[in-house]
């Protein structure tokens, strides 16, 4: 589906023609016109939207802080959810007592998205080392990373995150000429869809990186509360074991880095649209600044119930039980198939399925089972297959009764 072709009347940015259509809209159009066998009840596993209760904490705090809906919120929230995310920062990540600074180093978003794609605006200048910027991403990819990249006039890079390179970018193989050029890299970590958790080394790598070549490093940190064995290591935690500073680079624990954290999967909340960045104050005092044009700021008792989940960790607990069940649920039918595997986190399982569209089309006629191809996450590079083309995503958010009979659902249709 392309957009209308506006003729010679180019009233628009024409660099929105560069976007493909979202995931979900090629999926809609893949899938219209195949209806799913009658007695087959749909099991929708394409889109990852936590399908927990979400907690009581929500309603109790919108009710407690209903008075405040009339307030236009401050763009950079309130001191209550700082020091909620702050601490929360310091007790997940063992930051070191003082060294993060709440009130300098977040930053309340109405979900993580729209701040990943507005990020783009803050990062991209209009020429790095003489050439169009660069913006790396994962391939595959979050959707928006794209769309920011294009939009903000850079080029963006896809780095092979396969099997291979152990589904994270190979950092290694980056080149000095596209570092030079280099203006902000998402890094996703655990990734979307393959569920990889970046290690401490590596993260060191990526920090020295952004350092030494001078561009943002936004880490994605959505699924980090969404682990199946051990927490995964986080930017900010890295950082603050490294030497703070030096010559060829900015000062500070957290120069260069941003870090995007959600309470859509961490608190199955993904319609209370809330998340936040932390990291380099000097950044993040630009980035409000940016925002305080853009943004309209999350309602005051939107604040107030995030900062609540921020604060509990019993709620999270439960959905990672629930999430481990789901997984068992789904290995006893897809051990040893498709290349599955547990993954460090997240709730997806990236299967390889020869053609993923066609297995896509053939879940839905033949069991009302509705997932996403792998092509529609990923881009090929020049001269390459679209490495996603064999794969398909299933998202694990329907509970582990749902998921064991559909993921053997999908083992039979799929041979
Ligand atoms: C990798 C990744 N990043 C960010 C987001 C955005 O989440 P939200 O806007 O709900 O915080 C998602 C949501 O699916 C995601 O998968």
């Amino acid at each position: 589906m392309s957009l209308p072709d506006l003729g010679t009347f180019a009233l628009v940015n024409d660099r929105l023609d560069r976007l493909s259509d979202y995931p979900f809209t090629r999926l809609a159009a893949l899938l219209s016109g195949v209806t799913p066998r009658a007695n087959a009840e749909p099991i929708m596993m394409s889109v990852g939207e936590p399908q927990h209760q979400p907690p009581a904490i929500i309603d109790e705090t919108l009710r407690a802080n209903a008075h405040l809906w009339g307030k236009y919120p401050p763009v950079g929230g309130t001191p209550e959810f700082r020091e909620a995310v702050g601490a929360w920062l310091a007790r997940r990540y063992a930051l070191p007592d003082g060294l993060f600074d709440a009130e300098k180093s977040v930053l309340p978003v109405s979900g993580t998205r729209e701040a990943l794609f507005l990020l783009a605006l803050l990062a991209v200048p209009p020429s790095k080392a003489g050439r169009q910027p660069a913006v790396l991403m994962p391939n595959p990819f979050y959707a928006p990373y794209e769309g920011a990249a294009l939009l903000a006039g850079a080029e963006p890079v896809f780095l092979p995150s396969t099997r291979e390179t152990g589904f994270l970018p190979d950092l290694d193989a980056l080149t000095p000429e596209l570092l030079e050029r280099t203006a902000l890299f998402y890094l996703c970590t655990p990734a979307n869809p393959q569920g990889a958790a970046a290690d401490a080394a590596y993260l060191e790598r990526a920090i020295g990186l952004a350092r030494r070549y001078g561009f943002i490093l936004a880490v994605d940190e959505c699924y980090a509360e969404i682990y199946l064995d051990k927490p995964p290591v986080g930017a900010l935690q890295v950082a603050s074991g490294l030497n703070h500073g030096g010559p060829d680079h900015k000062t500070g624990p957290w120069a260069n880095i941003l870090v995007f954290h959600s309470l859509s999967k961490r608190s199955s909340a993904a319609g209370l649209r809330s998340g936040f960045v932390a990291g380099d104050p000097e950044l993040m005092s630009r980035f409000t600044r940016l925002r305080s044009y853009s943004n309209a700021g999350m309602p005051l008792p939107v604040l107030a119930a995030s900062a609540a989940l921020w604060r509990d960790e019993a709620h999270v607990e439960e959905n990672r039980a629930l999430y481990r069940a789901k997984f068992d649920a789904a290995e006893a039918s897809l051990k040893g198939r498709y290349g599955y595997y547990r993954p460090d986190g997240g709730f997806f399982l990236w299967l390889e399925v020869g053609d993923g569209e066609e297995a896509t089309r053939r879940l839905w006629a033949e069991g009302g089972i509705r997932v996403l191809p792998g092509a529609y996450l990923t881009r090929s590079n020049p001269g390459e297959a679209n490495p996603g083309a064999p794969f398909i995503r299933i998202a694990l958010v329907n509970d582990a009764e749902t998921v064991a009979h559909a993921c053997s659902t999908i083992a039979r249709i799929l041979g």
